[in-house]
């Protein structure tokens, strides 16, 4: 499945790029959100994703780079995200947190960073829809991929499977038409990409070539 995330679109005219998702019938589409103080970069907030619920029934996948995110959870719900993705260190309860996100019917996701191990998920992959494995740091698009990602990806694909949940595995950051195989046959189920996608006004070319590689 693929995610495009938004952050490397054309937004002067989201109108368009929206109309090209639609039409390409993407699985999901990607928002980051960043507060300038969990990570050192700020983008957007619900306000926006609000504006941008009109234009496409997609499913938003939200993934949310701010500190105490069960402040803004109710926010992002109202604005019409579908998937809620956190990152374990940016709340004090993080059970509380991925119950509050489940409490409105809204998958809930899991964050891991390339410094991050598996622990985090011994007590909570049972209480979640999703583990986001980032292969950049976060904070900003258009970063190097990270290899140590793949055994990550292959790592939490096997605690999947022994544990016989249906958790699926999302992997962020400097995925590429080059690269999208290999991560794929790590594990991955869902993969996000930006650069990869909307740079150089090539959305449409991109999307068509990034299915075919699924
Ligand atoms: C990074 C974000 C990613 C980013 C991906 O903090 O979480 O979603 O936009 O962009 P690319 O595909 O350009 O690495
Ligand atoms: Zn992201």
């Amino acid at each position: 499945m693929l995610s495009p995330s938004l952050l490397s679109a054309d937004f002067t005219n989201l109108e368009k790029e929206f109309k090209i998702m639609n039409e390409e019938k993407v699985d999901f589409i990607h928002l980051d959100i960043m507060d300038g103080n969990y990570v050192p970069n700020i983008s957007y907030g619900p306000g926006v994703v609000k504006k941008l619920r009109p234009l496409t029934d997609i499913l938003f996948d939200t993934h949310l780079m701010i500190e105490r995110p069960e402040n803004f959870i109710e926010d992002f719900v109202e604005a019409g995200s579908d998937i809620i993705t956190i990152h374990p260190s940016t709340t004090k309860h993080l059970d509380r947190t991925l119950s509050l996100i489940k409490s409105y019917g809204k998958k809930a996701g899991l964050a891991l960073n390339p410094g991050d191990s598996l622990d985090i998920l011994d007590y909570n992959i049972e209480n979640i829809d999703l583990v986001l494995i980032m292969s950049v740091n976060p904070g900003f698009g258009g970063q190097k991929f990270i290899p140590s990602a793949l055994r990550k990806i292959s790592d939490v694909k096997k605690l999947i499977e022994k544990r016989n949940l249906k958790t699926l595995i999302e992997v962020d950051g400097g995925i590429k038409l080059g690269n999208a195989k290999e991560v794929l046959d790590a594990g991955a189920d869902i993969l996000v990409s930006g650069s990869g996608i909307f740079e150089k006004g090539r959305t449409r070319e991109n999307i068509k070539a990034f299915k075919e590689i699924l």
